[in-house]
């Protein structure tokens, strides 16, 4: 079991921030990792959907090994984490507990910001585990839904970015908030433009962390790959225009080892 990959899963792409951040905290770990291309996005659908579709994802990876489940993407962790929990008997971490659990640590004083798509933003996740965890502080939510096609296009340094930006951050700038949380996997690539607005304040992106509490339990567990080769294989649910482009921004390297698959219900149907 040990020798077995960890398996990682997003709606699509942007997931494979927090791969290049496992990698570098693990990279013994063989990574299986699954993009539901195909139904990209997840932030804009319903609950019911992303349950669904986050099951099918989990499945897919359990059936190809995987001796661990990383959800990625903070739509899915915001809706699912628990009933994928209690549906798969490998352990499972998601990214929304690993970015709470680090603003809590860099807040001293003041509100705390989430910015997220819309459906992690009304899931109400981040209020819940920030309750689930005691604290004390203000929570402040907004949804930034244009965001993720902004990154997918390329336009991180564009005017209209910044207009867009602006529109969103300024509540929470005018707010004063202390610490911003970036509850998506898409918008570490966009904290130029972020932290022009916004200032010095702290910036919590839960990538690393989650790396960091995958290691702690993959330790505890007795589950960790001594030898393993760090090998990558990703699986998309579509080869969609520019993927390998928009691909390689995330990861930080040549994507190498990738394929097209089919989950139940994105079988082609030619
Ligand atoms: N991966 C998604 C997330 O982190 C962003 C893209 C989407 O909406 O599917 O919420």
């Amino acid at each position: 079991m040990n020798k077995n990959p960890i398996g990682i899963f997003d709606s699509g792409i942007g997931g494979l921030t927090v791969v290049k951040a496992v990698k570098k905290i693990l990279p013994n770990e063989d990574i299986i990792y699954l993009g539901d291309t195909a139904r990209l996005p997840y932030g804009t659908k319903s609950t019911d959907a992303i349950i669904q579709f986050s099951i099918e994802d989990t499945q897919f990876l359990v059936d190809r090994g995987a001796k661990y489940i990383v959800i990625a993407c903070y739509s899915s962790a915001s809706v699912a984490l628990d009933i994928i929990r209690k549906k798969f008997s490998v352990p499972v971490i998601g990214v929304i507990e690993p970015g709470v659990r680090r603003a809590l640590q860099l807040t001293k004083a003041g509100k705390i910001g989430v910015i997220g798509t819309s459906l992690t933003i009304f899931s109400g996740a981040y209020e819940r585990a920030f309750k689930e965890l005691g604290a004390q502080f203000e929570i402040l939510g907004k949804a930034c839904p244009l965001f993720v096609p902004l990154v997918e296009e390329g336009w991180f340094d564009h005017n209209a970015t910044k207009l867009i930006a602006q529109d969103y951050l300024q509540p929470l700038k005018k707010d004063n908030v202390h610490t911003l949380l970036l509850g998506c996997t898409h918008y570490p690539l966009m904290m130029k433009i972020i932290r022009e607005i916004m200032g010095d304040i702290n910036y919590v992106d839960a990538s690393t962390e989650v790396g960091v509490e995958l290691a702690q339990s993959l330790d505890k567990l007795d589950m960790k790959n001594p030898s393993g080769a760090g090998d990558i294989g990703i699986y998309l649910t579509d080869l969609s225009m520019n993927f390998k482009e928009i691909g390689e921004r995330f990861l930080g390297e040549p994507m190498k080892n990738f394929s097209r698959v089919s989950l139940k219900s994105t079988e082609s149907a030619r």
